[in-house]
């Protein structure tokens, strides 16, 4: 048997869990305030779906190499990536943040405050398609990086929105886009792995925007982001 072989078999959950959490421990750290964020998140009983340390991480150096002035992101949930985002940005920069669900919201803006960043995050309530075209007619953007993370049938929708409020050189991530590998199924009825479908469609035909989609494993299963740059 070679090495690789050994290295290879055991893939599964449980060891790109440890991996996750070998990575936190040596390259993110631990954080008393985002500690305090998940376990306030559990207590509220929300759903254990916010991005992971790492990924987190991932999204504020992506941000910090664009020099990200303005963010947008849609789907707050208990405002776990609001703070990895928030922290991107300079004392002057401005982030907003969408959330549906008034109970998320709640939690999400004590979250906001524990992490001091208030004066930097507005979060608005309501649906995102009811809240992103009240914020392209208040004028707000260009956005120099979007995060999209809400439901997943309304994607390519979103990803509409996120190219009227941003301009060229701004960058566009979409999570949770490959869905344990289902998106290669064109038959799926599933209407999450549809959005992502169509989210690709428009993609290969948009001309203003370069992008890509990697794949990811860890603590949160396997599934995937799509990066893309105007
Ligand atoms: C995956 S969670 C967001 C996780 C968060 N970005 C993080 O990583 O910490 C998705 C959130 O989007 C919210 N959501 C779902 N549909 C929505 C909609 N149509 N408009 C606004 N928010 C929505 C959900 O209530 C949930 O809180």
């Amino acid at each position: 048997m070679r090495a690789t072989h050994v290295l290879i078999e055991p893939m599964n959950e449980e060891l790109w869990s440890a991996v996750d959490r070998y990575i936190s421990d040596v390259l993110v750290g631990h954080d008393a305030v985002l500690d305090a964020v998940l376990e306030a998140s559990d207590a509220a009983g929300l759903p254990q779906i916010s991005v992971t340390p790492n990924q987190g991480k991932l999204l504020y150096l992506l941000a910090r190499m664009r020099g990200a002035r303005t963010i947008l992101e849609i789907g707050t949930l208990a405002g776990y990536s609001t703070i990895w985002l928030g922290r991107a940005l300079p004392p002057d920069g401005e982030l907003i943040t969408i959330e549906a669900d008034p109970k998320h919201a709640d939690v999400a803006l004590a979250n906001i405050s524990r992490a001091g960043l208030p004066a930097r995050v507005e979060l608005r309530r309501g649906l995102a398609l009811e809240v992103l075209p009240a914020l392209a007619s208040e004028g707000k953007g260009p956005f120099d990086f979007v995060f999209i993370d809400a439901d997943k049938p309304n994607i390519p929708e979103y990803f509409g929105w996120a190219m009227k409020l941003t301009t060229q050189g701004s960058v566009i991530i979409v999570d949770n886009v490959v869905r344990e590998g289902a998106i290669i199924d064109e038959t799926s009825g599933d209407p999450s792995v549809r959005g992502v479908r169509r989210l690709n469609e428009v993609l290969a035909r948009e001309k203003r925007v370069s992008a890509t989609t990697i794949q990811t494993v860890g603590a949160k299963g396997y599934d995937g982001f799509t990066i893309a740059l105007r």
